[in-house]
């Protein structure tokens, strides 16, 4: 529900959108097309396109994800360059981009909050940045066929084993947002596991 009034806040001012300046390699802003010209509040937030060298990464990554380099996957999953991936995640964390993909495979209960937002977003993850908003925000500015060029270009250079880790990662996050939010609920006197919380 938040969410929702905040894109539709977002809309009425026509905030520029954060993640063109988050990403500056990846994104652009675009016009919007002649048919989506007299649509809903939703359609007229700012628009954003896939730069062409982008376009032309992702379909390399789909076609053949096994020439794909380091830098170049970093460029695609949206994350710092390398070097700076790893230094960011040590000072952070005190663990090596690669330590703490260990970690989440082998012992996510021991993850900390930080740990697992720096596995599903990148050690670059700042928690001032709304960051959920933001994604949500950006899916709905894009055309469909370029959001899905970019989640199978996503999807293609992962390996099973950050794939793994990052599944843990968001298994830990949601148990911590349902604790989160029974606490919260039983402050205020409810029970959220009990009639008529538990039929949401
Ligand atoms: C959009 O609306 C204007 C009037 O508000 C109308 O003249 C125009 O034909 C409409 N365009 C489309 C593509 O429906
Ligand atoms: C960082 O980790 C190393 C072991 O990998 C440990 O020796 C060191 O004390 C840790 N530093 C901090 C600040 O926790
Ligand atoms: C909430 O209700 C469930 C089921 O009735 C009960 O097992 C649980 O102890 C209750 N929790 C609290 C905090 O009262």
């Amino acid at each position: 529900m938040l969410l929702l009034w905040v894109l539709i806040i977002q809309s009425t001012l026509n905030w520029p959108l954060p993640y063109q300046a988050l990403f500056p390699h990846t994104y652009q802003l675009r016009k919007p097309d002649k048919s989506e010209h007299n649509k809903t509040t939703m359609t007229q937030l700012p628009t954003i396109q896939i730069k062409p060298e982008m376009r032309d990464l992702y379909q390399k990554a789909v076609a053949t994800p096994e020439t794909i380099t380091h830098a170049e996957k970093n460029l695609i999953i949206g994350r710092p360059p390398p070097d700076e991936e790893e230094r960011l995640c040590l000072a952070k964390v005190n663990l090596t981009v690669p330590q703490l993909r260990e970690k989440a495979i082998t012992h996510p209960e021991q993850l900390t909050p930080l740990e697992a937002r720096i596995i599903m977003h990148g050690a670059g993850y700042d928690p001032a940045q709304h960051w959920a908003v933001d994604r949500l925000e950006k899916s709905l500015s894009m055309r469909k066929e370029d959001r899905n060029l970019e989640l199978d270009a996503r999807g293609a250079v992962k390996t099973r084993d950050e794939l793994r880790a990052w599944m843990n990662a968001e298994d830990r996050l949601a148990a911590w947002g349902k604790e989160r939010l029974e606490e919260l609920a039983a402050k205020r006197g409810h029970n959220l596991s009990k009639w008529p919380y538990n039929r949401w």
